[in-house]
C-alpha cells in the first residue's frame, strides 16, 4: 500500500474546503453521492481516455472518490491527488486502504505544484475550479500546462458554461459571489486559452439541480516557457 499523506511546504493561502465550511466535511461524500456527482466522475474519466503506464494528477482531489475511480477503473495508472485540506486527503487515504487501491495523495495548492515539468500524461479536476478566486484560476491553468508533458491533456468539469437563471442555484448565486460567476460564459475557455493551454473544448454539459455542470477539455504542447 503506498497511500502517501505529504505536507505542503507552501501553506501561506486559505481555501476553500469541500462543502464550503471544515464541520460540514463528514457529510460530503452523502451530499454529492445524491447530487449524482460520481456520474460526473464516470463522464471525466472516459473523457480523459486514460492508457496503461500514464501517470494522473487530479487537482482538488477532496475525499478522494475520482481518484479511486480512476485507480479502479485503470489499475496500471499511477494516480496522484492533491488537495489543501488535511482532513479530506485522511478520508481519502483511509478510503483507499480499505478499498486497497494504491493512491498517492500529496497535500498542496493547485496553483503553486510541487512536481516536475511535464510529468503528467493527464489532469483531472471535478468541481473544484469554482472553489479558486480569480487570479487563482489562470495559476492554476499555468501550473497544469507546465507539469502536462507534450500531447497530454487536462479534463475540467465544474459549474460552468453558458447563464441561464433557469439553470439552477449555483447559476443564480454567480451573480453575487465572483469566484463562481468567473466560471460561467465563455470564461473557463478563455482562461484556458489565456494560460496557452492547446484548443480548449466545451466537451458536454449537464443541467443538474445545482446549476449547469460543463465538462471541457484542454491540450498541452508541453511547453514551459515564460509566458510571452
Ligand atoms: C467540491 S470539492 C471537490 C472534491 C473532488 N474533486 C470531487 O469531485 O469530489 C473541492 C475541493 O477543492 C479543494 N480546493 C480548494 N482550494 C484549492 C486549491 N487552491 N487547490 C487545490 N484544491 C483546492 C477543496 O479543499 C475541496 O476538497
Amino acid at each position: 500500500m503506498t497511500e502517501r499523506v505529504t505536507e505542503a511546504t507552501d501553506d501561506r493561502h486559505g481555501y476553500l474546503p469541500a462543502m464550503g465550511h471544515h464541520r460540514l466535511l463528514p457529510l460530503y461524500d452523502g451530499f454529492t453521492r445524491l447530487l449524482g456527482v460520481g456520474s460526473f466522475h464516470r463522464t471525466l474519466v472516459d473523457q480523459a481516455g486514460l492508457r496503461p503506464g500514464q501517470r494522473v494528477l487530479e487537482i482538488g482531489c477532496g475525499t478522494g472518490n475520482l481518484c479511486l475511480l480512476v485507480k479502479r477503473r485503470h489499475p496500471d495508472v499511477d494516480v496522484v491527488g492533491l488537495d489543501p485540506d488535511p482532513k479530506a486527503l485522511s478520508r481519502a487515504a483511509a478510503k483507499a486502504q480499505r478499498q486497497g487501491l494504491p493512491l498517492q495523495l500529496d497535500r498542496g495548492f493547485a496553483e503553486a505544484l510541487d512536481y516536475p515539468n511535464q510529468h503528467f500524461d493527464s489532469v483531472l479536476s471535478a468541481l473544484m475550479f469554482h472553489h479558486l478566486e480569480p487570479e487563482q484560476k489562470l495559476a492554476a491553468l499555468r501550473e497544469v500546462r507546465r507539469v502536462l508533458r507534450p500531447g497530454g491533456s487536462l479534463h475540467l468539469v465544474d459549474f460552468g458554461g453558458s447563464t441561464n437563471p433557469s439553470d439552477g442555484f449555483m447559476t443564480r448565486r454567480a451573480h453575487r459571489i465572483e469566484r463562481l460567476r468567473d466560471n460561467f460564459g465563455e470564461r473557463i475557455p478563455q482562461l484556458m486559452a489565456e494560460a496557452r493551454l492547446d484548443n480548449p473544448t466545451e466537451v458536454d454539459h449537464r443541467v443538474t439541480l445545482l446549476g449547469r455542470v460543463t465538462f471541457y477539455r484542454a491540450g498541452s504542447d508541453g511547453g514551459t516557457g515564460p509566458e510571452p
